[in-house]
């Protein structure tokens, strides 16, 4: 079954004279539980694919369907339970004077969901903290934990779908991958499907069955995570893309 379909997407951003196309005719689909991957270089347009799925932008031409149901005609609360986004930075995310109690329970209480307590513990536990973090404020959080809380937060409503920002690039590289391996985990026990962006390919290796590659708001390959390791990508791009990638793994 399909969970993500994403056809023919193209969207032009900027006021007027200013307007400009951002993505054209992006075209992928995600099977369920499938972890999916979209890399290219800054302004390739990645995030902003994530923000039309996410319904964070409208102004798009084309389709876009979640579980076979066209966004446009899914309700939003339905929709926040289906689909929920988690971001780069977890400061940004987070209300800096909001306890972390506040931030899980916004979500249920939007969506009228009962047993806030039982649901907020449980979420703490599942991305491995102690429901004793319901009571701190971000400030008192690593960032690895604050992390943790923004992928509780996403996965309270249990939504089907994730969208996931570069969820790990403002992290330690040890902390990145204690956070990669929690959410490799979390796919599996709740049968998730996710739509990462990242910008380091030895992630997308590690956390993406298949990815597509981006330039210029365009997707110029989709591929399999295999060919990370053979670099026999098709087009000339993405075999750079590659290929420095590669590169630079050997110099550090
Ligand atoms: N609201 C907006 N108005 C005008 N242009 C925008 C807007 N949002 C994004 N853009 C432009 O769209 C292009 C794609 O941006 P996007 O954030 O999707 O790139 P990205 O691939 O996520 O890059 P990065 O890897 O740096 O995060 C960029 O040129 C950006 O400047
Ligand atoms: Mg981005």
């Amino acid at each position: 079954m399909t969970a993500i379909q994403v056809e023919n997407v193209s969207i032009s951003l900027g006021l007027g004279a200013r307007s400009k196309p951002i993505l054209d005719r992006v075209t992928f689909s995600v099977e369920k539980g499938e972890s999916f991957g979209l890399v290219g270089e800054s302004g390739s347009g990645k995030s902003t694919i994530l923000r039309c799925v996410a319904r964070l932008l409208n102004a798009w031409d084309g389709n876009i369907a979640i579980n076979g149901r066209n966004v446009r005609d899914t309700p939003s609360h339905e929709y926040c339970r289906a689909v929920q986004m988690v971001f780069q930075d977890p400061y940004g995310s987070l209300h800096p004077r909001q306890s972390i109690r506040t931030a899980l329970q916004e979500p249920l209480r939007i969506q009228r969901v009962d047993m806030h307590q039982e649901r907020m513990e449980q979420a703490l536990i599942d991305v491995g903290l102690n429901p004793d973090f319901l009571q701190r404020y971000p400030h008192e959080l690593s960032g690895g934990q604050r992390q943790r809380v923004a992928i509780a937060r996403a996965l309270i409503l249990e939504p089907s779908v994730l969208l996931l920002d570069e969820p790990t690039s403002a992290l330690d590289v040890s902390v990145q991958a204690e956070v990669l391996n929690l959410l490799s985990e979390l796919r599996v026990r709740k049968g998730l499907t996710y739509l990462f962006v990242s910008h380091d390919l030895a992630v997308v290796d590690h956390m993406c069955e298949r990815l597509a590659v981006m330039q210029h708001g365009r997707i110029v390959e989709i591929m399999d995570r295999t060919v990370l390791a053979t670099g026999e990508a098709s087009d000339p791009y993405a075999r750079e893309l590659i290929r420095s990638s590669v590169e630079y793994d050997q110099a550090v």
